[in-house]
C-alpha cells in the first residue's frame, strides 16, 4: 500500500506550474504568477495578492483543455485569513467577463490560515480556471494554487480524413496518424496533387466546439507550402465544407517539422477543413490535431 501510494502521489502533475496567470489588479509585487510559483506558499512573500476592488479575480490559463479533477488552494499564514471567504472556482473555456461567468466548481466558506484545501471538481473541463471573490471591496490573496487533471485528448485521432486529391501514397489519414512528423520524404503526411483549391476534410463524427486547431508542416523540403492555408469549422458540406467559417490563415511560414497552433474560441461544427484557396499546390500536411469539448 505504501509503494501504490508513492506512485500515485509522484506520477500527479500538477498542471499549474505550466500555466499562466493573471488577474484583475496587483498590489504592490504580489504578482499573479507568485501563486504558481511552487515555493515560499507559506510565506507571504511567496503569494499574489490584488487590490482592494469589486469582484477581484485571478486566472490561470492551463493552455490546453483539461478535465479538472482537483484544486489545491493555500491560503496565507500571517493574517487576514478570511479575506478568502466566499471564493468561487470556476473553470471552462469561454473568455467573457475574463472567464468569470464560466460554471462553478466550488465555493470556499473559509480556509484557515496558512491550509491548504482541496475540492473535487469532478472532471469539470476547461482551458481557464478562475478564482473569484464576488463583492466589493475585497481584496483576492493565494499564496499557492495546484490543479490536477487529465489533458482532453486531440478529437482528430477519432476522426476520418479526406481529401481533393492524392499524390501517390500520400493519402488523407496520414495527417490524423498521430505523428506529427517522422524522418524520410514526407512520411507520415498528406499531399494533395499540384493543383488549384486543393483542400483536406476532417470529419470529427460528432458536433464539437473547437478551441485549437494544431497544424504541423513536413520537415524535409518545400514547408513554404503551408503558407495560404485555411482553416474552416462548421457543420455545412457545401463546396466541399470550404465554405464553412474560418477559424485562421496560415499567413507566416511555418518552418519545416515546425508545429503551430489556432485558437478558434470554441467555434462549433463536425468538419474542419484545410483550404488554400486561388493558389496553385501541394497542400500537405503532415499532422492536424483538434481540440474541444462536447459542451461550452
Ligand atoms: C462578471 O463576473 C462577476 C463575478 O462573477 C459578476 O458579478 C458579474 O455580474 C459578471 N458580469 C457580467 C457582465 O456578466
Amino acid at each position: 500500500i505504501c509503494i501504490v501510494t508513492f506512485l500515485f502521489i509522484h506520477f500527479l502533475e500538477n498542471l499549474a506550474v505550466a500555466g499562466a496567470a493573471t488577474q484583475s489588479s496587483t498590489s504592490e509585487n504580489w504578482f499573479a504568477e507568485k501563486a504558481i510559483d511552487r515555493g515560499l506558499q507559506q510565506l507571504y512573500t511567496g503569494c499574489s495578492s490584488t487590490l482592494s476592488q469589486t469582484n477581484p479575480w485571478w486566472r490561470l490559463d492551463l493552455h490546453h483543455i483539461y478535465r479538472v479533477n482537483r484544486v489545491v488552494i493555500t491560503n496565507r499564514n500571517d493574517c487576514c485569513a478570511e479575506r478568502i471567504n466566499g471564493m468561487e472556482i470556476r473553470i471552462g473555456n469561454p473568455l467573457e467577463n475574463n472567464s468569470n461567468n464560466n460554471p462553478i466548481c466550488a465555493v470556499i466558506p473559509a480556509i484557515p490560515a496558512g491550509e491548504s484545501y482541496s475540492y473535487s471538481c469532478g472532471g469539470m473541463e476547461g482551458r481557464y480556471m478562475n478564482l473569484i471573490i464576488p463583492g466589493d471591496m475585497k481584496i483576492l490573496t493565494l499564496c499557492e494554487v495546484k490543479v490536477y487533471g487529465e489533458g482532453k485528448p486531440n478529437l482528430a485521432l477519432k476522426g476520418t480524413a479526406v481529401q481533393s486529391t492524392t499524390y501517390y501514397h500520400w493519402g488523407a489519414a496520414n495527417a490524423i496518424d498521430g505523428i506529427r512528423y517522422a524522418p524520410g520524404v514526407a512520411s507520415y503526411c498528406s499531399i494533395t496533387l499540384n493543383q488549384l483549391n486543393q483542400w483536406w476534410r476532417l470529419d470529427l463524427l460528432e458536433y464539437y466546439y473547437i478551441y485549437k486547431v494544431t497544424i504541423t508542416n513536413r520537415a524535409d523540403c518545400c514547408s513554404e507550402r503551408m503558407t495560404g492555408v485555411e482553416i474552416r469549422i462548421g457543420n455545412s458540406l457545401e463546396n466541399n465544407g470550404n465554405s464553412n467559417p474560418r477559424c485562421a490563415v496560415v499567413t507566416s511560414r511555418v518552418p519545416p517539422g515546425g508545429t503551430v497552433s489556432f485558437n478558434c474560441n470554441g467555434m462549433g461544427g463536425r468538419y474542419v477543413n484545410m483550404y488554400v484557396p486561388n493558389i496553385q499546390t501541394y497542400l500537405t500536411l503532415c499532422e492536424v490535431e483538434v481540440y474541444g469539448t462536447g459542451n461550452f
